[in-house]
């Protein structure tokens, strides 16, 4: 297993998500001898897992099942071990798409956080391009090492500990794209321009409050960038249904004859309830927003470096 390439059998030390619904998942690390325990019972992954291929239905030991899927980033991201707040599928496509990123490209990011970013970035440029991540925490930069290894891509990417405003992301003149979710991202700008390649890029920082995306376009424009754009995207998520709807009294038909039902022998409540059950419902399936709909997560600024 590889979060870059599709792998048919699962093995021991794989990455797997366990499928209990849409809203029910989470990940697991396959380990010869291991269990782990669902609401449905236990999983062993030596007789349940291991030379079982991804996309099985495993029967636990209360008689439920579940999915074992292939680990995707879109996987990863919403089932990760959050260290810090994390960037969701729906930001991570449009930054993946304003980056222009591509197999090959080289992208500079900080901070790397709990990954979750980083995973999708990986993804979009392997098999040869590289991403230099930094991450002045020390904790979770070594925490992101591990996962790159666990998931078979660190050869694609390099982790600096090191504060990205002092010190920058130690490459200059490489990268296709700068990426960044920082508190304070006007002051890794210079450091961006810097890594980013001498006939031009782009980048996108990542900001919740207005104030930053403010400075942050300031900074940007200091540093010659242009094609200056900040927006956001917001989700909204439909739900399908079945819904009866009563079909509507257009009047009666020639051929109608219901109308003689309801002469003034008939009781008006008996006459309505006749009527309605003439007129009958339609069952047909259709498409309803959540009630609640997910919020603002931030405000995305893209730019480009451009050689002139
Ligand atoms: C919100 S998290 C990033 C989440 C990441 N984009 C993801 O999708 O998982 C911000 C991270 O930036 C790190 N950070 C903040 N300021 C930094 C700096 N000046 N240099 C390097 N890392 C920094 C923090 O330690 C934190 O881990």
């Amino acid at each position: 297993m590889s979060f870059i390439e599709y792998q048919n059998d699962i093995k021991d030390g794989d990455t797997a998500i366990v499928f209990l619904g849409h809203d029910s998942m989470f990940p697991i690390k396959v380990q010869h001898g291991s269990q782990t325990q669902t609401k449905y019972g236990v999983i062993r992954h030596s007789t349940d897992l291991i030379g079982k291929k991804f996309g099985s239905k495993v029967t636990c030991s209360k008689g439920g099942w579940v999915y074992i899927l292939h680990p995707t980033p879109e996987l990863w991201t919403a089932n990760l071990p959050h260290r810090t707040q994390i960037l969701y599928s729906t930001d991570i496509a449009m930054i993946t798409m304003m980056l222009e990123l591509r197999p090959g490209s080289v992208v500079c990011e900080s901070g790397t956080g709990s990954a979750s970013l980083s995973h999708a970035i990986i993804r979009t440029i392997a098999p040869t391009g590289h991403l230099y991540t930094v991450e002045f925490h020390q904790q979770r930069a070594l925490k992101a090492v591990e996962e790159f290894r666990d998931h078979k891509v660190d050869h694609l990417v390099t982790v600096k500990n090191q504060d990205v405003c002092k010190h920058g992301f130690g490459v200059t003149g490489i990268a296709d794209a700068v990426f960044l979710d920082i508190p304070s991202p006007w002051e890794a700008i210079t450091h961006a321009k810097s890594a980013l390649k001498m006939e031009g890029g782009r980048i996108c920082s990542f900001s919740p409050c207005i104030e930053q995306a403010q400075r942050t376009c300031q900074a940007m424009e200091e540093n010659g960038f242009t094609e200056i754009d900040t927006l956001e995207i917001l989700l909204r998520v439909f739900d399908i249904r079945t819904v009866n709807m009563q079909i509507p009294d257009l009047g009666k038909g020639e051929e109608d004859t219901s109308a003689a039902e309801c002469d003034e022998n008939r009781k008006p409540q008996e006459c309505a309830k006749k009527q309605f059950e003439l007129q009958g419902t339609v069952a047909f399936k259709t498409a309803v927003s959540l009630k609640s709909m997910s919020g603002h997560t931030g405000y995305l600024t893209f730019a480009t470096k451009s050689l002139f």
